[in-house]
């Protein structure tokens, strides 16, 4: 549970926030590669309450400008991308990636303002088939972005999808570390559904009979660098242990956990607004090609209307397409795929959840610290002392895992070769 005031400062990220100016020190994933082609149409972008646009100019460079030019405040979005730049369609002043004017045809050759003008922009990159924008301080960019292991994979052993989800970041964050909700949540009824239904909601734990051995883990939560990771402790037999570790890594990602051999599975829930989120998940293999239906485990990926809004096809206004038959006789939630169910489940809050009329149990424990570090984060921010993880790009190679360990071992050094990424 969270005071009021606590809740505001968790959740609100526009400008001038403690935790969007936290948020500004971090490079933020927010497009997918292909969404920006070049000399192509621009997009609309919406980023930590900001509106912007985003284009790629004729040498393939991403650029993100202010959505509204500067000379009269024209919606640059109906400017024609052109020449390494975008011109904007009604006088005509056109910027570079960087924001500098290039052209202002409705002025004099030798106009001042020609040196003077610029637009609001901020830098890119294109890595791991995503665009990343950086919105702080110039002098606190970090030299790279988070070096995650699915950014270093071939393109071909990850898959990275997108959606629109219309509720708060740190909601989305806490449905992705809530490892209680699992085995409830996503579960099946007896007797088990047919196909097609079966095939998209297969069980999301490759080890079942370990998990089923004892439903309710114990949480261990461990402060790192990067965030803090997750150990979920089952019994396995009298001398061991079934564990299995996930990882939060600052400011918004999450990892779910693997078992060995299989791909592994991550997301990213990166600010819209404070209302929405652009919810990222990753599928990659760190070792080899996938095999079929890897690249999708589980349905975790969500089929979406268009890649326009990236709305599911399964939303808030259609009631997630919810099967109250299949619900009655085979699920939890009679809503077909994990990815669905999550999402469903997390709106289903609100856009942003009363965190002060909640009611915590010991399975919350990584929430509770999930809120911890970034209140932390947001308070020293105020204090003017900046996160360090933005900085370390390379506290980002970590895996998730599971394994069964001797009782006596300590799962961060039982499981440290498997959570290191390649
Ligand atoms: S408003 Fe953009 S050039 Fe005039
Ligand atoms: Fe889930």
């Amino acid at each position: 549970m969270l005071s009021v005031e606590e809740n505001e400062l968790l959740t609100r990220v526009g400008p001038g926030t403690a935790m969007g100016n936290a948020f500004r020190r971090f490079w933020l994933p927010f497009l997918l590669s292909d969404e920006l082609q070049v000399d192509a149409a621009p997009r609309r972008v919406r980023l930590l309450g900001e509106d912007l646009i985003a284009f790629r100019d004729t040498e393939g460079r991403p650029g993100l400008v202010d959505r509204y030019c500067p000379h009269r405040r024209a919606d640059l979005y109906f400017g024609r991308v052109e020449q390494c730049g975008i011109r904007c369609a009604y006088h005509g002043w056109k910027f570079d990636v960087n924001g500098n004017a290039m052209d202002m045809p409705a002025e004099p050759a030798n106009t001042p303002l020609l040196s003077e003008a610029k637009i609001k922009s901020y830098p890119m990159r294109d890595w791991g088939g995503v665009l990343w924008a950086y919105m702080g301080d110039p002098a606190t960019m970090p030299a790279e972005v988070p070096q995650f292991e699915w950014g270093t994979v071939p393109a071909h052993r990850r898959v990275v999808s997108k959606r629109l989800q219309q509720n708060n970041y740190a909601q989305a964050v806490e449905g992705g570390i809530d490892s209680s909700h699992v085995g409830i949540l996503h579960s099946l009824l007896e007797p088990e559904p047919e196909a097609p239904f079966k095939q998209r909601q297969l069980p999301i734990v490759p080890n079942l009979p370990l998990m089923a051995k004892d439903t309710a883990p114990r949480l261990f939560v461990r402060d790192t660098d990067y965030g803090f990771m997750i150990g979920a402790r089952r019994n396995a037999s009298e001398a061991e242990y079934y564990w299995r570790v996930t990882q939060f890594l600052l400011p918004f990602y999450t990892m779910i956990a693997r078992w060995d051999g299989e791909p592994i599975v991550g997301h990213a829930w990166t600010p819209i607004d404070d209302y929405n989120t652009w919810t990222f998940t990753m599928t990659w293999h760190p070792e080899r090609d996938f095999r079929d239906g890897e690249r999708d485990p589980h349905q975790i990926h969500v089929a979406v209307e268009d890649e326009v809004d990236f709305l599911p096809t399964a939303n808030i206004k259609n009631d997630y397409l919810i099967d109250r038959e299949h619900q009655r006789l085979h699920s939890m939630t009679g809503i077909m795929g994990i990815g669905a169910q999550d999402a469903a489940i997390q709106e289903s809050m609100g856009p942003i959840v009363d965190r002060s009329r909640e009611t915590l149990g010991s399975a919350d424990a990584a929430i509770v610290n999930f809120r911890r570090r970034l209140l932390k984060m947001a308070r020293e921010m105020e204090a003017g002392v900046s996160p360090i993880a933005p900085a370390q790009p390379d506290l980002y190679r970590v895996r998730s895992a599971g394994m069964v360990l001797e009782r006596g071992v300590d799962f961060a050094e039982g499981l440290a070769d498997r959570m290191k990424a390649g």
